[in-house]
């Protein structure tokens, strides 16, 4: 991908932008995700082109996804750390150039001029000019040193969750984990009724969950059947812990921390009376927008669970916490290098809190299925664990694997769902979510 801008300044307002979103990700500790939907809003104003953003984005991605290979890289050949402290801005100008230049593959000329254009318009930067053109000269010539070759799975994964994934699944999985975690993952699309025909229509691959994949980028509304409502994003993974209801077809769920509302889709889709609970407006509100385009009717409510109460219990009940989101690292490379154990611990404090608030709004015989989309046993198996251990009203109910596609690969010996990234390596992998069906006995 190259940027569309011709002329003497060509791609430096997109390298501007990625510089922009990736001081907002490493410096100011901004969310990968907040950091483009800000720079969206912001560089419309400069008129920049859907390609331009699309390869200020390319780059950003990159060098998070690289960034232990990156940094080795730099180290390699300057003083990295002391730069950080003269000029954090020449610094990231050195990591989006070395994410151009040693995976991007882009020409050597146009990463070194841009990068000493911008350099000359920031007061702090202008004077490592000569340092920036080295650096980048010199990667350009020599490539990726041979450590930041091999292992490349184990040197962009942060060290805090390699160390947690290699307890909790072992190395040889922890490296797989890892390697997954280098491809940019496809586009996942839950048909709104299954409907046989429409992953070929629409140039995507059915998958045997029933989730529809996309390979080649595409913008999202204007891949066919957004206008009509016949699809919604949402990762394979994702879609599967609404399935574990079975039939609900007339049945209530209560859909707690339901915004944006992948999950309250699945289920009114299926016919069920969904009451979507969410303390955050805005976010509700876009669950709102999505559920008119998909013509679907939900009641939406906003409230803190831990406060709200539904009028009578539900027999059926959906609690989606929220979580470190380490599941999601194909997504948001930002995660590793922006939480850490200190976030996972409170995570599971309220993670706690919110089952024990979801309890009692299950009906006798109804169902409680917790999930998040975290890799870390504190926020999925352990949380379970300890759940059951204060509510002797509760029994989980292992999933089986008819129940999803014969998919066995993702139940964990408990019984509960537990998918990987490295999952389905030959159909391009899937987030890493947890969850466990609870029947109130
Ligand atoms: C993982 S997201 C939910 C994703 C959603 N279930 C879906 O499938 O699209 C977690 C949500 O929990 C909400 N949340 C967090 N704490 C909450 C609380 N105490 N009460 C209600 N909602 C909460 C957040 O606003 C956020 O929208």
């Amino acid at each position: 991908m190259t940027p569309s801008q011709s002329g003497p300044d060509q791609g430096v307002d997109s390298r501007a932008l990625a510089a922009k979103i990736l001081a907002a990700v490493l410096d100011d500790g901004q969310p990968l995700a907040e950091a483009l939907a800000t720079s969206a809003t912001q560089t419309a104003a400069q008129k920049l082109t859907d390609r331009d953003r699309a390869f200020a984005r390319a780059i950003v991605m990159t060098a998070l996804r690289r960034y232990g290979q990156i940094e080795t890289a730099l180290a390699a050949v300057a003083d990295i750390k002391r730069l950080r402290r003269k000029s954090a801005y020449a610094r990231l100008l050195l990591i989006n150039g070395a994410a151009e230049l040693l995976f991007l593959k882009v020409s050597a000329h146009a990463v070194v001029d841009c990068a000493n254009r911008l350099a000359r318009k920031n007061r702090h930067a202008q004077h490592f000019r000569p340092l920036i053109n080295a650096v980048l000269r010199r990667l350009a010539h020599d490539g990726l040193p041979e450590e930041a070759k091999n292992e490349e799975a184990r040197l962009n994964a942060p060290d805090w969750l390699w160390k947690r994934w290699r307890n909790e699944f072992g190395d040889a999985v922890a490296n797989e984990i890892a390697v997954a975690h280098l491809l940019e993952p496809p586009l996942d699309l839950t048909p709104k009724s299954p409907s046989p025909g429409l992953a070929e229509e629409i140039g995507g691959e059915q998958l045997p969950t029933g989730s529809i994949r996309l390979t080649a980028s595409k913008q999202i509304e204007k891949i066919q059947g957004y206008d009509e409502g016949l699809w919604w994003v949402q990762d394979a993974a994702a879609a599967l812990p609404a399935q574990l209801f079975g039939n609900v077809r007339d049945k209530t769920v209560i859909d707690l921390c339901a915004a944006p509302g992948g999950k309250t889709a699945q289920l009114a889709a299926l016919g069920a009376n969904v009451m979507s609970v969410d303390q955050s407006s805005t976010r509700l509100a876009r669950l709102e927008s999505n559920m008119r385009r998909l013509d679907l009717r939900v009641a939406a409510v906003v409230a803190n669970i831990e406060e709200w109460r539904p009028e009578q219990p539900a027999p059926c009940v959906l609690l989606d916490a929220p979580c470190a989101a380490t599941g999601t690292l194909r997504r948001h490379p930002d995660i590793g290098l922006l939480k850490g154990p200190k976030d996972i611990q409170s995570l599971a404090e309220v993670q706690a809190r919110l089952l024990d608030a979801a309890a009692p709004m299950v009906a006798q015989a109804g169902v409680l299925i917790y999930c998040t989309c975290s890799l870390e046993p504190e926020e999925g198996r352990e949380q379970i664990e300890s759940f059951l251990a204060r509510n002797a009203a509760f029994a989980r109910q292992p999933i089986q694997s008819t129940e999803i596609a014969d998919q066995v690969e993702f139940i964990s010996p408990g019984g509960d769902l537990r998918t990987l990234p490295s999952h389905w390596r030959d159909l391009g992998g899937l987030d890493g979510f947890y969850a466990a069906r609870l029947v109130h006995r």
